[in-house]
């Protein structure tokens, strides 16, 4: 064939590829095959705004990364405090009493540092992407009202718990207690439904020909993207803050500065780990939903975590390695055959959409989709491995009463302290920068949410001062917790 033929040849297959893309986000907002091809307008000035749109994703990038981390504290602490409130209200051990007021009042800043960082997070999204508020808004209203009810009565509960150790009788502290677990995860999942959305946005159809746009807020609340994202986040916090406790109190017991709390020591780590084994053993199950999720609505994300360049068949799962982007190659990774293929429908044959079939403006950062992607599920498996470990200790020596865990395992859990958090941020970097270039999938392109003003920087620099400050008064805070040490009731 010609150099002409083949260039009319790549044409023809661009052309087909843009049909699919524009096909998918028909199917997603509904809309008819004859509905025009118009997304939403790009504004005029786009290419002037790089700056400013670099800025404005640092910032985001960098508010949601840090939110995340007070958010993640403030949903899955409650949990494990309950859990050892009820084993003092059973047994009436003093160290679990002592347990769960440290960690009331570590729930009870990163509660109010959660409060600040949110607060600031949703300033940004109006300041910084006003063009996507202005599309978004009616239809991620309804979950910002309800998650703002959810955080009222978290606030009102905690307030309780806090102050009603002493005034309120034992099963009442606890069930204020339960308010405040269901509902800081309530508000965690129900923001989670505007996120879910901007992945999977359907109940939006476009502006046309003067006619106005037409939106269903209920669709968009309970959008298909949203259960199975809103488990597999829940998990996270629970593992993250699992791992994270349990490794601290691994630390403790190897360090033996402390015999006289050895008692201390190992129920914190228990009861840690009681949630950190639960939730390592579902995020994979949870996660390969997600995966099949995103094989049929969000195919570039897929191909972009996996480092799938070329459509095929019995396509392989890529372990590690290192796409390369202008070669539309994936070196050094280790690759099972059909594993992808299966993986993503259960039939090893199966077809899986490369990124070639997508035009190359549509394609998320391969190279940081891939890596994170990575980095979130090496850092699932090695604490899956971990839980495992544990388990069979827990089980090997379950008839010697109080038995002590292996030194190997205590250090095996001290090094996996930070990796829940670490796979939690990789996890969100999966999710969003797969998601690009679009902020609303397949409707809105991030370049044309971003806000018109030329110069964010100052914006970019005062809110990286305020979360260093809410960083540094977190660091201070639970420092002076930890060397306080345990109170114990008189
Ligand atoms: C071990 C196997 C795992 C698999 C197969 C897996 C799979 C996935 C997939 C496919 C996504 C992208 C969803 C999308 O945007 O469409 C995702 C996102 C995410 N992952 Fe994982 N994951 C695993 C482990 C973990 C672990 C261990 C954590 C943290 C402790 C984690 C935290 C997250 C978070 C926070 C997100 C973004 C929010 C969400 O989409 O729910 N993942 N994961």
């Amino acid at each position: 064939m010609s150099a002409g033929g083949d260039a009319e040849g790549r044409d023809e297959a661009e052309a087909h590829a843009d049909a699919n893309t524009r096909q998918l986000a028909r199917q997603r907002c509904g809309r008819r095959d004859d509905t025009p091809d118009i997304l939403v307008p790009r504004l005029p000035t786009y290419t002037s705004l790089m700056t400013s749109l670099t800025a404005a994703r640092v910032q985001m990038e960098l508010s949601l990364g840090f939110h995340m981390l007070f958010a993640s504290v403030g949903m899955a602490l409650p949990v494990m405090l309950l859990m050892v409130e009820r084993r003092w209200m059973r047994t009436g051990d003093r160290d679990a009493l002592a347990l769960a007021k440290t960690w009331s009042k570590a729930t009870a800043v990163l509660f109010a540092i959660g409060a600040v960082s949110g607060t600031a997070l949703s300033f940004e999204l109006g300041l910084l992407w006003p063009r996507f508020m202005e599309v978004a808004g009616p239809l991620i209203g309804p979950a910002f009202a309800l998650e703002g009810y959810a955080f009222f009565v978290e606030a009102i509960f905690l307030g309780l718990y806090l102050y009603g150790w002493d005034r309120l009788s034992p099963r009442a502290h606890w069930w204020c207690g339960v308010a405040v677990a269901v509902s800081g995860v309530a508000s965690g999942v129900l923001v989670l439904s505007a996120n879910a959305w901007m992945q999977d946005p359907v109940g939006y159809q476009p502006a046309t020909g003067g006619a106005p746009a037409i939106v269903d807020p209920a669709a968009a609340l309970f959008n298909p993207a949203w259960p199975l994202m809103a488990l597999h986040s829940t998990l996270s916090t629970y593992q993250a803050v699992g791992f994270a406790a349990a490794g601290i109190y691994a630390w403790a017991i190897l360090r033996r500065r402390h015999a006289h709390r050895d008692h201390y020591h190992r129920l914190g780590l228990t009861t840690a780990m009681a949630l950190g084994v639960t939730s390592a053993i579902l995020q994979p199950l949870s996660g390969d939903l997600l995966a099949k999720r995103a094989h049929h609505r969000q195919p570039a994300k897929l191909a972009a975590m996996e480092g799938h360049f070329k459509t095929e068949r019995c396509a392989p799962l890529r372990i590690g390695g290192l796409p390369d982007p202008g070669a539309q190659v994936t070196r050094y990774a280790l690759e099972l055959p059909c594993g992808l293929s299966f993986l993503a429908t259960s039939d090893p044959q199966a077809e899986v959409l490369g990124l070639d079939r997508f035009p190359r403006d549509q394609w998320p950062n391969v190279v940081v989709t891939h890596l994170a992607f990575q980095v979130m599920v090496g850092g699932g498996v090695v604490m899956l491995a971990v839980a495992a470990w544990y388990l069979f200790e827990r089980w090997r020596r379950r008839r010697i009463a109080d038995a002590p865990l292996s030194r190997a395992l205590l250090i095996a859990m001290v090094g996996c302290a930070p990796l829940g958090f670490i796979a939690l941020e990789a996890g969100w970097v999966v999710t969003e920068a797969g998601r690009q270039p679009w902020v609303i999938y397949g409707i809105l392109r991030t370049a044309d949410a971003v806000t018109p003003v030329a110069d964010v920087t100052g914006s970019l620099i005062v809110f990286t001062l305020l979360y260093a400050a809410l960083l540094i008064i977190v660091v201070m805070f639970l420092r002076r917790l930890a060397v306080k040490g345990a109170e114990y009731p008189a």
